[in-house]
């Protein structure tokens, strides 16, 4: 498109240990023109997760390594700004793998999907992309079907002021379980407890969470859901009760680990505790994703759903952003929003 320049991020190194800023270049080029059947979308919203590390380094569920000197893979909501498709108009907002820069062009199926978006359950747009989107259904599906709550049971849950860990902690009270959560700083620890509801804290940064953890789950604890793996997995499995069911949903605290991965050391507890440990990938269960939301959507509405989002200006802040994440200093999902001040 003449005179119009596209911000885009691509590789420049792949860490060898934390991810940095520097890792990242800012480049630009040409908007390209939409041939025939193609549209030219302008990214409004990127959402940055933790899983987006393995991007730059062990590939991971994410998939292959993007090389150096090739554009950052990223996922968010883009504006339709030009309609060479029958199915796309000028004005939809649609969601797909635009990558780290402000435009793209698609043909609805390639380079990457594009769909169309439209509120779900009458909840603001950019909900979309956290509890109205796949995250609130991990939360939702992975809590009730695969861990199975009954009233009374003791829950942890790491990364527990996290996107999706702070939805599973408000619907572990909200089904009169114990709920102990695991975050990494005293401000997250406090909102947890206070505005949350749930039973107790650990902030795994400055204490001991084996010994933290007897303290507040004497008993043990029935269902662990798991966001970070490592060592706390470790813990948890150390205090499984008979019949738990540790759900695996992530593993934030190895995706910087590039291939040495830390194995659980305590695994042979299930055994004779007969507990379940069960790992779950959300896309495997969309079928089950309106019946989340309409859940999901009730509990807000009744402002018993709470959730927070934490968003940086401009396509500068992206490597920024997802820095950010994997250090903890985000406050809610992490958003970035490209084309529109927050
Ligand atoms: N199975 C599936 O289909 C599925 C679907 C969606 C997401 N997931 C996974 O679920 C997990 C949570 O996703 P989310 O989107 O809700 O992310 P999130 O929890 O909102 O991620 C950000 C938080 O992760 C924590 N964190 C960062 N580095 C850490 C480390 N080294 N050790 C422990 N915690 C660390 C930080 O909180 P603190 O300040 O507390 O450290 C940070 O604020 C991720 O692992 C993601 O890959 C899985």
């Amino acid at each position: 498109m003449a005179n119009m320049k596209n911000a885009k991020w691509v590789v420049k190194s792949h860490p060898e240990a934390d991810l940095s800023e520097d890792n990242f270049d800012l480049i630009y080029d040409e908007v390209p023109e939409p041939d025939a059947g193609q549209v030219l979308i302008k990214t409004k919203t990127l959402v940055i997760t933790p899983p987006l590390r393995m991007a730059v380094g062990s590939g991971g569920i994410t998939g292959s390594v993007v090389p150096v000197g090739d554009m950052m893979r990223g996922t968010g909501q883009g504006e339709i700004i030009v309609s060479n498709h029958p199915d796309f108009s000028v004005g939809d907002v649609v969601s797909g793998a635009f990558g780290w820069q402000e435009y793209s062009i698609s043909d609805g199926k390639k380079p990457f999907p594009i769909e169309k978006i439209e509120a779900r359950a009458g909840q603001p747009l950019n909900t979309t992309m956290h509890i109205m989107g796949a995250s609130g259904a991990t939360a939702y599906i992975g809590f009730y079907d695969l861990a199975k709550p009954k009233p009374g049971d003791i829950v942890l849950v790491s990364a527990a002021a996290g996107t999706v860990g702070s939805i599973v902690c408000q619907l572990a009270k909200h089904s009169g379980c114990k709920v102990i959560g695991i975050a990494g700083n005293q401000v997250k620890c406090d909102f947890l407890v206070n505005e949350l509801g749930i039973d107790g804290a650990i902030n795994y940064k400055n204490s001991d969470v084996a010994e933290e953890l007897k303290a507040l789950c004497p008993k043990g604890i029935d269902i662990y859901f798991d966001n970070v793996g490592g060592e706390i997995l470790d813990h948890a499995l150390d205090i499984i009760r008979p019949r738990a069911r540790v759900i695996l949903c992530g593993a934030t605290s190895q995706y910087e680990a590039d291939g040495s991965w830390y194995g659980p050391k305590n695994y042979f507890n299930l055994v004779y505790r007969e507990a379940i440990m069960q790992g779950f990938y959300i896309f495997n269960y969309r079928d089950r994703f309106p019946d989340a939301y309409r859940r999901l959507s009730d509990l807000i509405n009744q402002g018993a759903l709470k959730y927070n989002e934490d968003i940086l200006d401009g396509i500068e802040s992206v490597p920024s952003a997802l820095v950010q994440v994997l250090s903890g200093e985000n406050f809610g999902t992490q958003l970035v929003n490209v084309s529109q001040e927050s």
